[in-house]
């Protein structure tokens, strides 16, 4: 079986992030062939076009990373009614400089996790609008909306919501075919 390397982009830097636990939980529940790394947008500098002259060693590290995945995966929180900026911005310095778009072409989910009821409807679509200029194969089915996060887990960040570790497994597996569909 092809070993597929995934990129996982969690949208909050909290430590004990509902965002975190649920790209646990998605880990876990992959097939073996599936090598993760949580990829950390937390240290990257604003993204400014004057920083290409001189770029910064936390751009061009985390534009390597970028660069040697096949998927990526995408956990992120909605910050009123739309992508945190932290995850933005980490899109932003991976597809610059112009011509230089490093999600080109390659296959991506997306999860979002909120406290709230509508399990961030709005981060979702609004990333799923940037990643359709960025040319990213964004699966469209099954949406994952994950809401009431602050029930969910337990002390130690495990699912204890039979309903939502049904609704991850079963991402898993579409995200998976998902995945090699597209890049094997
Ligand atoms: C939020 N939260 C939030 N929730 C939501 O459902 N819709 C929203 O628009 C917002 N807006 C928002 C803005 C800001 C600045 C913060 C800090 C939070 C609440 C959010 O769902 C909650 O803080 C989650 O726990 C964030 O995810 P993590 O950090 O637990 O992964």
């Amino acid at each position: 079986m092809k070993q597929l390397n995934i990129g996982v982009l969690v949208g909050s830097l909290r430590k004990e992030s509902f965002n975190k636990k649920t790209a646990r939980a998605l880990m876990a529940n992959a097939p073996d062939h599936l090598n993760f790394e949580v990829i950390e947008i937390g240290d990257l500098a604003h993204y400014s076009e004057d920083a290409e002259a001189n770029v910064p060693v936390a751009w061009a590290a985390f534009r390597e990373k970028i660069k040697s995945k096949d998927a990526f995966l995408f956990v992120t929180p909605e910050y009123n009614r739309s992508v945190p900026s932290v995850l933005k911005n980490a899109l932003d310095v991976a597809s610059r400089p112009w011509g230089h778009n490093l999600w080109d072409g390659k296959p991506a989910g997306i999860v979002s996790v909120s406290i709230g009821a509508i399990g961030g409807f709005g981060a979702n679509h609004h990333l799923r609008q940037s990643l359709v200029f960025l040319n990213v194969a964004t699966m469209p089915q099954p949406e994952a909306y994950i809401g009431n996060a602050a029930s969910l887990f337990d002390d130690e960040g495990h699912v204890i919501n039979d309903h939502t570790k049904e609704i991850l497994v079963n991402y898993m597996q579409a995200y998976t075919a998902w995945v090699e569909k597209h890049v094997l």
